[in-house]
């Protein structure tokens, strides 16, 4: 076969910045050690995040200038409410600026005290979310999925046996609605299959529980399903995307994945009630139901790539990519999350640092030795986002993986800037003896990881 290519070519470019190992050092050390405290510009490779760090397409520009500025009833939701509606079948699309001002908005009227949301895994914002209405977050990814180095199809699966003991536990009363995140984020990136997303709305429907799908990622795992799920070879993608949908009753998602733009987001509901009433929050805190947050420009931007995201060139080199990036790391011994999942590689901190405790987040002290040898950033999704303190015993309670993501961002670097990343990682696994772990000298009380300090042990 073939070298799968970018199925694109550069017609703008920006320069990044090189610096050297002692500038870096210190930029790291006024950082405070943290990879989100980092100037942009100080970063040569930036694989923190794959959201909002799309390039736009030609098209999408184009629509920018098309963008219809009126305060009410422009023309550019009109376009962006037909494509996502012919996409998801809901009823009511309701923008929002990015995908937590959704989450926001939902939890604000089905969570509260006393409540609780399964899901296969919460991310970072959906969790800070549902917590802070007062309700409970669970997740409940099947046991495989919390094993990096099983290699199978779909890890990012809902435990569906465990949802039902969870549901009788609670009471489905208290559960107002079940979420299943396509692709699994904090588990690894890992898809979901249509079989899992079938049955757990087959769960849901025997309590009386809505089903939402947190879709940031809805193209990525439908190509997943296209093709490691039988009986769905011969589908498009909008076909397989479509079914997904189809068993949701709503979702919450960020188009910063996804729909290929740097800002925007829609929540996606068929309930008349809850539509009603998550409009006049959108009214109060985002703004009037046909903008919601965005600009017409952004709305024609996202209905864009909302359909550029279906073609199938682009998703066969976008998983093609990480796929390679994973498949050279693993031929070097580097332990990953296994198999590589759609938008991101997942360095096993556990594994690749094991000499480094929970408690003195090796996946931190990956991350900063990534930036010091190669100028890249990535995050940490292990101990340092979601460990705590047991509030009534007071000891730390790490993460269940100690991961560190490298995403990469859609359509924007190319197979030689990976190339240099596989190099930088290597290296650094090579030394990896070398690392010591971290302590964290100052922490908000939410959402630490976005601008904790810390300093090395
Ligand atoms: N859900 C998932 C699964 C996400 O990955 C994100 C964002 C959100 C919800 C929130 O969307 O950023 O538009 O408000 N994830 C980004 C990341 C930030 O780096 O993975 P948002």
């Amino acid at each position: 076969m073939k070298t799968i290519i970018e199925p694109f070519k550069i017609k703008t470019v920006e320069p990044i910045k090189f610096t050297t190992i002692e500038e870096r050092e210190r930029i790291l050390q006024e950082a405070g050690y943290n990879p989100f405290l980092i100037r942009a510009e100080d970063v040569l490779i930036d694989l923190l995040t794959d959201s909002g760090t799309s390039a736009m397409s030609a098209k999408q520009w184009a629509g920018m200038m098309e963008g219809d500025e009126s305060y009410a009833g422009a023309r550019s939701f009109f376009r962006f409410e037909k494509i996502a509606r012919e996409l998801t079948g809901f009823k009511y699309i309701i923008p929002v600026h990015q995908g937590r001002a959704a989450e926001k908005i939902l939890f604000t009227l089905v969570g509260g005290p006393g409540k609780y949301i399964p899901n296969n895994t919460h991310f970072d914002t959906t969790r800070a979310n549902v917590e802070y209405s007062g309700a409970t977050a669970v997740d409940l990814p099947i046991p495989i999925g919390k094993d990096p180095t099983a290699v199978a199809d779909f890890k990012g699966n809902m435990d569906t046996d465990a949802l039902v003991r969870f549901i009788k536990e609670k009471g489905e009363e208290n559960i107002p609605l079940i979420m299943i995140t396509v692709t699994n984020n904090a588990g690894g990136g890992q898809p979901v299959s249509m079989e899992n997303i079938k049955q757990t709305k087959a769960t849901a429907s025997k309590y009386n529980i809505p089903l939402f799908l947190d879709a940031c990622r809805f193209a990525e795992n439908a190509f997943f399903i296209k093709k490691k799920e039988k009986g769905y070879q011969n589908k498009s993608i909008k076909e397989i995307a479509q079914e997904m949908f189809s068993y949701a009753d709503g979702c919450t998602f960020s188009g910063k994945k996804d729909a290929l733009v740097n800002m925007g987001g829609f929540l996606g509901l068929n309930n008349d009630d809850l539509a009603g009433k998550a409009r006049n929050i959108l009214v109060v805190t985002e703004g009037f139901p046909t903008y919601g947050g965005l600009a017409g420009r952004d709305l024609e931007a996202m209905a864009q790539g909302l359909e550029e995201v279906l073609d199938e060139h682009y998703l066969t080199y976008r998983i093609r990519s990480v796929e390679y990036f994973g498949e050279k790391l693993v031929q070097a011994g580097v332990p990953i999350v296994e198999p590589p999942g759609g938008h991101a590689i997942y360095l096993d901190a556990k594994r690749f640092t094991p000499h480094i405790p929970a408690h003195e987040f090796p996946g931190q002290s990956i991350v900063c030795e990534l930036y010091r040898i190669g100028g890249i950033r990535s995050v940490e999704i292990g101990s340092v986002m979601f460990g705590k303190k047991d509030k009534e015993t007071e000891k730390f309670v790490p993460a269940s993986m100690e991961l560190v993501r490298l995403a990469i961002p859609r359509r924007v670097y190319t197979q030689s800037h990976i190339d240099y990343v596989i190099e930088c990682v290597i290296e650094v696994y090579k030394n990896r003896s070398q690392l010591r772990g971290y302590r964290i000298i100052s922490e908000p009380p939410m959402l630490r990881h976005f601008t904790a300090r810390f300093a090395p042990l």
